[in-house]
């Protein structure tokens, strides 16, 4: 089949600047050696430090324009799906890859229907044992949480380890994570890896063993609410205003004393949970630092802004940058084009040719359109 690999970079994107590329010269030279014809876009891999020179020396052919490199494409790989507009320059019964946050962006799938084109929303695929290997939002999740704590200690005016020195002794700083998913729990690992005191909270049961098999300290209102509060799928429900307001109390206390604290609390299909308020903020000492990986869901920290780091009035900074697998582009990139490298079997006939499989769940979870209309439950 005929692949080529997007320049994300130069398209416009709603949540921060995009630096990652959804194919490695790595896994060009894959598909080169597995008979297919590749082309990259100028520059797609530059932010990613990935040079046009090494695609090319992994096979692949330059192409000049994201527009020209649709054209003639049966799959076209991209981290962020690119733009209606793009799409429609596609030619009919292709597809095309990337995290569409489709019900955030029902127009999209619109265009990709109206082009004949099928959209593959690898951020809907399902979270089985077999499409672990293909999970963007895990593998991408996962670096995001590593780098908020990273970027944390950057801002963060003194150390995170206890250091015993001649010149006195450093009080290790105390990190707290709110939400332990994928991003929650490698927050928790970095953290404990850079010395600091680690507590951590979420509203599912099955949290609590791994935030102790991380070494760190689980804190929770441990009602009949809690041990109720996670769905089939593995995600959190909504919680009552009852178990929030116990919440916000257990939480109020626990801040106070807390130097660093990660907020990654999200809930499918709707506004990200506000955990910390104004008035909590007021209690922290001034040089802490929260960083909101939620806040391009609305935020879990009262005044946290997209894409801005906020210092409040007594001097509490509260981080809300956006896109952070972009930040380290070149580790998120490798993750993401070897999610998309073990995907693609699913979308590729014996003889090489571009042909999803229908019956696999896989497909019928991610894909969103099909012969011209919107097929995904999820949209209709
Ligand atoms: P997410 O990004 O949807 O949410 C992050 C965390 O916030 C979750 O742990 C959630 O429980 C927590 N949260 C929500 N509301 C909260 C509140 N009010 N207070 C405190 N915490 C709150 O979660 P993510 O990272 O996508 O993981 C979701 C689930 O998927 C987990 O059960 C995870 O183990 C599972 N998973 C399964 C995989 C598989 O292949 N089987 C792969 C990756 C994740």
């Amino acid at each position: 089949m005929k692949i080529s690999v997007l320049n994300d970079v130069a398209l416009q994107s709603k949540n921060g600047a995009e630096a990652r590329v959804a194919a490695t010269p790595d896994t060009v030279s894959g598909y080169i050696k597995s008979g297919h014809d590749v082309s990259v876009v100028k520059g797609a891999g530059a932010k990613a430090d990935f040079a046009d020179r090494l695609y090319e020396d992994a096979g692949a052919k330059i192409a000049s324009t994201n527009a020209a490199a649709v054209k003639a494409a049966d799959l076209v790989l991209s981290v962020s799906g690119g733009t209606e507009k793009l799409v429609s320059g596609m030619k009919a019964g292709s597809g095309i890859t990337g995290i569409l946050s489709p019900t955030d962006n029902p127009k999209y799938a619109a265009a990709c229907a109206k082009a004949g084109v099928t959209a593959y929303a690898l951020d809907y695929i399902p979270r089985i044992s077999r499409a672990q290997s293909m999970d963007v939002l895990s593998s991408q999740s996962n670096l995001s949480g590593y780098r908020s704590v990273v970027e944390a200690g950057g801002i963060y005016g003194r150390a995170f380890p206890m250091m015993m020195t001649a010149a006195g002794t450093i009080a290790p700083a105390k990190l707290f994570v709110m939400g332990v998913g994928v991003a929650g729990l490698q927050a928790i690992a970095t953290a404990r890896r850079l010395g600091a005191v680690t507590t951590a909270t979420d509203v599912r049961p099955a949290t609590k063993e791994q935030v102790a098999s991380l070494g760190a300290k689980f804190i929770a209102v441990e009602n009949e609410e809690f041990k109720a509060a996670e769905t089939a799928g593995g995600y959190a429900k909504q919680m009552s205003a009852e178990y929030q307001a116990l919440q916000a109390e257990l939480t109020a206390s626990h801040i106070a004393k807390q130097d660093i604290v990660i907020t990654t609390a999200l809930i499918p299909g709707r506004d990200a949970p506000v955990l910390v308020s104004k008035a909590m903020l007021d209690t922290m000492r001034p040089g802490s630092v929260l960083v909101d990986l939620a806040v391009e869901r609305g935020g879990n920290v009262e005044g946290a802004k997209p894409g801005e780091i906020v210092t409040t009035s007594n001097g509490v900074h509260i981080v809300g940058h956006l896109n952070w697998p972009s930040r380290m582009a070149a580790d998120a990139s490798n993750m993401f084009a070897r999610n998309i490298k073990n995907f693609l079997p699913l979308v590729t006939a014996e003889d090489g040719a571009y042909a999803p499989d229908w019956e696999d769940e896989i497909i019928q979870g991610c894909a969103l359109t099909r012969d011209g209309e919107v097929v995904h439950e999820r949209l209709k």
